[in-house]
């Protein structure tokens, strides 16, 4: 008898469960395969790519690409070596089937703009990123953080996020251990890290920056640094993972309001049924 009673929640858990799937797969979806627009994926590449590339594919960390011969066979090539990168290399694998940040309409965006190198059109260069609102000086370090705002998100934010939240590489919102941050910020970027995907940055290690954007670039990492980091096990959550979550917490408050409510109902029919006879 008892389990007659629940299959008709059982029904609805599921039919909720579903909706809450449903309701959260459009985000995904709409992200969907398409054409590739060359306008998109210039803002893409020099946010992603130029770091190692150059503005226009000429090297810089990473190969040159500006000489790609581009045929049928290139788009392939490119959607290949894009999606799933190059292992026991600097390139990174860029689709998020592959764990990378770039979603598939994404990388046909910068695929459409690689292969418009060489052709008449040119999409317009995005401009360099500036802060919206003016950092003031750090103390301790030399360099300039809205200077240093801007070399980041051309050299760093592809890795670190355009907040230094965290992506491919590391996050750098938390504050370092050492007693000098500013000095070891120097030297991390300036050394880079062996055997990791962090690159030497100094020119003095073969990197492309100067000892003042160096500077610059360490004292922006200063200026995002938050003095207390998360509390451990807190269940942290990013962008698309939240309705989700709402969602599920909703379909069992719901479920469990109704498995009241029937049960009520059920003993009141039952008080009512007994009085009655
Ligand atoms: C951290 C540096 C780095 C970043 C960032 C990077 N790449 Fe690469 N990429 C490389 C390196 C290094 C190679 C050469 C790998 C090898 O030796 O085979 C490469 C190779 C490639 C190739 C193959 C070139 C060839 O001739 O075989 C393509 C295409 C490519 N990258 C596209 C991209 C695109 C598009 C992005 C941005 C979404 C990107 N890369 C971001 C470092 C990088
Ligand atoms: C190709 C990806 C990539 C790029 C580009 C990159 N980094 Fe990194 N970075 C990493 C990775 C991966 C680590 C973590 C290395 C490890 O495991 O120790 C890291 C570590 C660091 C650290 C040390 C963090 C810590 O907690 O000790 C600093 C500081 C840093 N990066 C700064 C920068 C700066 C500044 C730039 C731009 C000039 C930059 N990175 C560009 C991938 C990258």
């Amino acid at each position: 008898m008892r389990v007659r009673t629940y299959r008709p929640l059982v029904f609805l858990g599921v039919a909720l469960l579903g909706l809450a799937v449903l309701l959260a797969a459009p985000v995904q979806a709409q992200e969907g395969e398409g054409e590739g627009d060359p306008e998109r994926g210039a803002v893409i590449f020099a946010e992603n790519c130029a770091v190692c590339h150059g503005e226009r594919g000429e090297g810089r960390i990473g190969a040159t690409l500006s000489d790609i011969f581009v045929t049928l066979d290139a788009d392939t090539m490119l959607k290949q070596v894009i999606s799933e990168g190059r292992e026991g290399t600097f390139m990174p694998a860029w689709s998020q089937e592959y764990g990378g940040p770039l979603t598939e309409q994404e990388i046909n965006d910068v695929i459409a703009y690689i292969e418009s190198w060489g052709t008449t059109y040119e999409p317009p260069a995005p401009a360099p990123p500036r802060p919206e609102v003016e950092i003031p000086p750090v103390p301790d370090v030399e360099g300039d953080p809205n200077q240093g705002y801007t070399i980041f998100q051309q050299n760093c934010a592809a890795c670190h996020g355009k907040e230094g939240e965290g992506r491919i590489g590391a996050t750098l919102k938390t504050v370092f251990a050492g007693i000098e941050p500013g000095a070891y910020l120097i030297e991390t970027i300036s050394h880079g890290r062996e055997g990791t995907l962090m690159p030497a940055w100094s020119q003095e290690y073969g990197g492309p920056l100067t000892e003042k954007e160096i500077n610059d670039v360490a004292a922006y990492i200063l200026s995002i640094q938050q003095p207390t980091p998360p509390p451990q096990g807190e269940v942290v959550l990013r962008g698309s993972g939240w309705p989700l979550l709402v969602l599920l917490l909703a379909s069992v408050v719901i479920i469990f309001a109704l498995g009241v409510a029937v049960q009520r109902g059920r003993s009141a029919e039952k008080s009512g049924e007994s009085e009655g006879h």
